[in-house]
């Protein structure tokens, strides 16, 4: 049986991402839309076949039918949007930052515990090639304990100028927040450990009350340190737009690295040092891991517990870190 959902908010990731990846997923069977915004619901709706469409997202969540509801609007709106759906008893995927407060996540976190429904986070990165292969050879402990963890993603930002990188860099919490958390989610992900220490330093470039490229180094509880680079600045006014990812696990017998050069986070070569050998990959897939996300989540839904996907605790977890780190930025601005 396939699991009827519908999706509240048709912009940007629901376009590029989440719409195009659904239709690929035999689990799940997209039968409603809802956005404020009443022409892009329309083309949404007509161009993946959408029977019911809403501009009040509540009317969405009264369809007895539906099982489920991706949130893929603005941070600021998911709390209400989760609570209502939870509430309504549907289970939700809901998009990162899971809130622009942690106070928030965890009545969210609350409120699906109490519901007995999944919430779910989008941080698809756990699923993409090179990110998700680098903990395989974390788990099985390949290059021994780890004592360094560095995770940079510099690019030029969201559609360079305009309402799309406004929204980004207020709203979303700019570079740090926004885009970080997926980097904030891998670092525990990767070290089965939690953020003990946190220090961060950041530039305001294009006068946003958020820093457009913040460095943040950090310590967790099992002794590893790490940096946490991102920036919306990286090429924004070149002639070609780049971008450049790079992740580094340094361990007693050796080392990884992951080097991305290449426009997508998800091109690029894999050098993974032990003892014994070295073995180099290289990936081509550039396009985010949507589908994988949605077959993940339809999992979990059908056993009733959290498979292959981030947890909504994960979620507060991951906005905790990132959110101290924009304070300690903006902060030192301030000074
Ligand atoms: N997982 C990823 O890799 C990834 C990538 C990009 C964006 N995102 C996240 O996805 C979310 C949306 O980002 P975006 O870039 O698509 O933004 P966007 O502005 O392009 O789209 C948001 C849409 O939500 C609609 N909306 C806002 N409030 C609403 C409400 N109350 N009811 C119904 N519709 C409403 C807007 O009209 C708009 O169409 C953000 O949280 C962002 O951080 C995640």
């Amino acid at each position: 049986m396939t699991m009827k959902i519908g999706l509240v908010g048709c912009g940007s990731v629901a376009d590029y991402g989440h719409l195009p990846a659904i239709g690929e997923v035999e689990e799940v069977e997209l039968i409603a839309l809802a956005d404020l915004n009443e022409r892009q619901l329309k083309e949404q709706a007509s161009k993946y076949d959408v029977k019911h469409t809403f501009t009040d997202y509540r009317n969405l969540l009264e369809m007895k039918e539906l099982e489920a509801v991706v949130v893929t609007t603005p941070a600021n709106t998911h709390h209400r949007i989760v609570l209502d759906a939870l509430d309504a008893g549907k289970h939700v995927l809901c998009e990162k930052p899971i809130s622009d407060e942690p106070d928030k996540g965890w009545e969210m976190v609350k409120a699906a515990k109490a519901t007995g429904k999944i919430l779910a986070v989008c941080f698809e990165y756990r699923l993409w090639g090179p990110f998700k292969d680098i903990k395989v050879w974390l788990d099985k402990n390949l290059i021994g304990p780890i004592h360094v963890l560095r995770l940079i993603y510099n690019w030029n930002g969201p559609n360079g100028e305009g309402q799309r990188r406004k929204l980004h860099m207020t709203v979303e919490g700019g570079p740090i927040y926004d885009c970080g958390v997926h980097y904030f989610d891998l670092g525990r992900w990767y070290l089965n450990s939690e953020y003990k220490q946190i220090n961060a330093i950041g530039v305001h470039v294009e006068g946003y009350e958020n820093p457009d490229h913040v460095i943040v180094t950090v310590e967790f509880e099992n002794g590893t340190i790490g940096l946490i680079e991102e920036s919306y600045i990286y090429t924004t006014r070149s002639k070609d737009w780049h971008k450049f990812t790079q992740v580094d696990v340094i361990g007693t017998n050796g080392a990884m690295c992951y080097l991305s050069t290449h426009g997508s986070p998800g091109v690029g070569e894999l050098r993974v040092h032990s003892p014994e050998e070295t073995i180099v990959t290289n990936y081509e897939a550039g396009e985010k891991p949507f589908a994988a996300l949605h077959r993940a989540f339809a999992e979990s839904v059908k056993r009733g517990k959290i498979v292959d996907i981030a947890s909504g605790e994960d979620g507060v977890k991951a906005i905790e870190a990132a959110g101290k780190a924009l304070n300690l930025a903006r902060r030192e601005k301030s000074m």
